[in-house]
């Protein structure tokens, strides 16, 4: 199977307005937050590689990946989508809708979860990544970076990131056509951006469908507090709700643990 990407290709068919693939790279996030801040950039603007050295995850995470996944960033103003200031932190969910969606049209689709803030799991393994970053070079501009284990395969990774992560290839036993799936994944993204601008309540429905972690006991870590209780799922502004022992409290941002061995 022919694996190479075609941007030539993407900007007939997507929203990228400018692009290049690149065969190697650090990463694909760094790389688009050095160019954000370039007035002349054409945006959406896209930028991928076949292969990240030292590709970047949230908070002090790192991303394994290695040839034959899918890792590209891409850079956007929220304004070409005429999403509000308020809605900005819900670019990370919109996101995550328009990847899981996106995989699930090519996988079964119910083995395909998200987990909040933005994580896409397929049979309870993480299959693809989110990482949303701005900078204070380019204000008014997003990067939206997304790693797809598509046709990498879990065998290769190292031990430890094995037990948690999923790729297609591994879990059908056959490869995809990653130019197909890059390029109805950028279609879907257009529209849930075009839906946030909407404030498109239905959305966040999408996400309660396939939440991870709805009915689970979990632990939301950020830098100022630890939260545990039962998940009671995601309120209208995206965020998550827990049954605390203290009563119900609202998570906004941070990194949630599911607690094994709970009632
Ligand atoms: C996470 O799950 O913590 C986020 C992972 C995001 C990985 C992608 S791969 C493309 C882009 N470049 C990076 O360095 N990170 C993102």
């Amino acid at each position: 199977m022919d694996d190479t990407i075609n941007i030539d290709q993407l900007l007939q068919e997507t929203m990228v307005r400018r692009g290049q693939w690149l065969a190697e790279t650090v990463s694909t996030n760094s790389d688009a937050l050095s160019l954000a801040g370039d007035c002349s950039l054409e945006l959406p603007y896209l930028i991928g590689a076949d292969r990240q050295t030292g590709g970047r995850g949230r908070g002090k995470n790192a991303w394994w990946s290695s040839a034959g996944a899918l890792t590209f960033s891409l850079i956007l103003e929220p304004d070409q989508f005429a999403i509000q200031q308020q809605q900005w932190p819900r670019i990370s969910l919109a996101t995550g809708v328009a990847v899981g969606e996106c995989l699930a049209a090519v996988v079964e689709s119910s083995a395909v979860q998200l987990k909040w803030p933005n994580d896409v799991f397929l049979q309870g393994r993480k299959v693809a990544g989110i990482l949303v970053e701005t900078s204070s070079n380019a204000p008014g501009r997003f990067v939206i970076g997304i790693g797809i284990n598509v046709n990498n395969s879990v065998d290769e990774a190292p031990e430890e990131v094995q037990r948690l992560m999923a790729s297609l290839r591994s879990t059908a036993g056959h490869p995809f056509d990653r130019m197909g799936i890059l390029s109805r994944l950028l279609i879907h993204l257009e529209r849930e951006l075009i839906l946030l601008g909407e404030a498109a309540s239905e959305q966040l429905d999408r996400f309660r469908e396939r939440c991870l972690l709805t009915h689970e006991f979990v632990t939301v870590t950020n830098p100022n507090e630890e939260v545990s209780g039962l998940c009671l799922g995601i309120d209208d502004d995206g965020a998550l709700r827990l049954q605390t022992e203290y009563g119900p409290t609202t998570c906004r941002s941070g990194t949630v643990r599911r607690c094994e061995g709970e009632p």
